[in-house]
């Protein structure tokens, strides 16, 4: 299976807007700009930063019109937010924004209760982002939620999830990424559903998003990358979840993808040390320890090199 690796994957670093959402202390703007800064700074070229949402729905980026007009652009960088609707689009029109990213699930019932609309009338609400953000020259990307499975309805039929794909790439998103809301995916899943969608559309087009809640995101991702996906979404320190899907936790942590790329020989482009950084500070801003792996082992050596080099200068 892994010979048939891609030679190059794209991260796409949702952090500070899936990693944030969920947080209970709001993280506040200046804070948020240096926790983006530093994702650049390690390397990430594609950064989800927030969500022009409704502030009531999701308080901790109520800020997005502020925070998306005063990130300090970089060369190189792609800055995306979620959008859901046409009041979205102003504000995020408005910050400057050149890519958005639309949002719904494949399962009735978390869709409800994410975005307060059925699957039929969030379509309708997407014909007033997708065609006019293209036109004002923004790119577009889509998320399917729920595809391994609904906290509310269990099981998700893969036909629903591809149509809703399908529906999505024809109205003129660039990439879908399709997510695995709760974390409930196992890799012999993930392989039956890529090999489905595989029939019908072109797998560049495609995104894979997981979070590790039950352990499984970095295997399902492998079988992923064995597939051919080569873009693959992930948090800083394994920050995320949605506040509408009772039992998420973090997303795959960055670090924890990026350890595993460079072990398989995949270019990533993450300086891993300077990630490490970040995913501290995040940890700093949120008041809480961070779940990635990577990062939990890493600063425990630090911590044991700094031990080491205060002892040798007592002696
Ligand atoms: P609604 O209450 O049905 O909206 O919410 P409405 O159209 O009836 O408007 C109600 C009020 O909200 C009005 O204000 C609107 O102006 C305002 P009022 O007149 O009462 O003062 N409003 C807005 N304000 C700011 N920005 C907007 C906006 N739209 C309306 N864009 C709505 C519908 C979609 C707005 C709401 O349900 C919402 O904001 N939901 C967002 C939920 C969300 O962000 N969830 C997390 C992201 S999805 C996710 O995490 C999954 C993902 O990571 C992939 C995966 O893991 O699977 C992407
Ligand atoms: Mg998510």
């Amino acid at each position: 299976m892994l010979e048939r690796l891609p030679r190059k994957v794209s991260i796409y670093e949702v952090g500070p807007r899936d990693g944030l959402q969920n947080e209970e202390r709001v993280v506040p703007t200046e804070d948020k700009l240096r926790l983006i800064a530093g994702l650049a700074d390690a390397g990430l070229r594609r950064i989800e930063i927030t969500s022009f949402v409704s502030p009531r729905w999701i308080p901790a980026l109520a800020d997005s019109r502020e925070l998306a007009s005063r990130v300090q652009r970089r060369e190189g960088v792609t800055y995306s937010a979620l959008v859901p609707n046409a009041r979205g689009l102003e504000g995020a029109k408005a910050a400057g924004m050149e890519e958005i990213a639309v949002f719904l699930s494949a399962s009735e019932t978390h869709n409800k209760k994410n975005v307060n609309k059925t699957i039929d009338e969030t379509f309708a609400a997407f014909e007033e982002v997708i065609p006019p953000a293209i036109e004002a020259g923004m790119r577009v990307r889509g998320y399917v939620s729920t595809v391994w499975g609904c906290p509310y309805e269990g099981e998700v039929d893969v036909e629903r999830s591809l149509a809703i794909t399908r529906r999505l790439l024809d109205m003129g998103c660039y990439q879908v990424s399709l997510g695995d809301t709760i974390g409930v995916g196992t890799p012999g899943q993930t392989e039956r559903i890529l090999d489905r969608f595989a029939e019908e559309i072109p797998l560049d087009k495609l995104a894979l998003h997981f979070h590790d809640t039950r352990g499984t995101a970095l295997a399902n991702a492998l079988v992923g990358l064995a597939k051919g996906i080569t873009t693959l979404d992930a948090s800083v320190g394994g920050l995320g979840g949605c506040p509408y899907a009772p039992g998420a936790s973090g997303n795959l942590a960055t670090e924890d993808l990026v350890y595993m790329l460079e072990g398989l020989g995949i270019e990533h482009g993450v300086d891993l040390d300077k990630l490490v950084d970040v995913a501290e500070l995040a940890q700093r801003l949120v008041g809480r320890e961070l779940p990635g792996r990577y990062f939990r082992a890493r600063l425990g050596e630090r911590r044991r090199v700094a031990e080491r080099a205060a002892r040798s200068l007592e002696s």
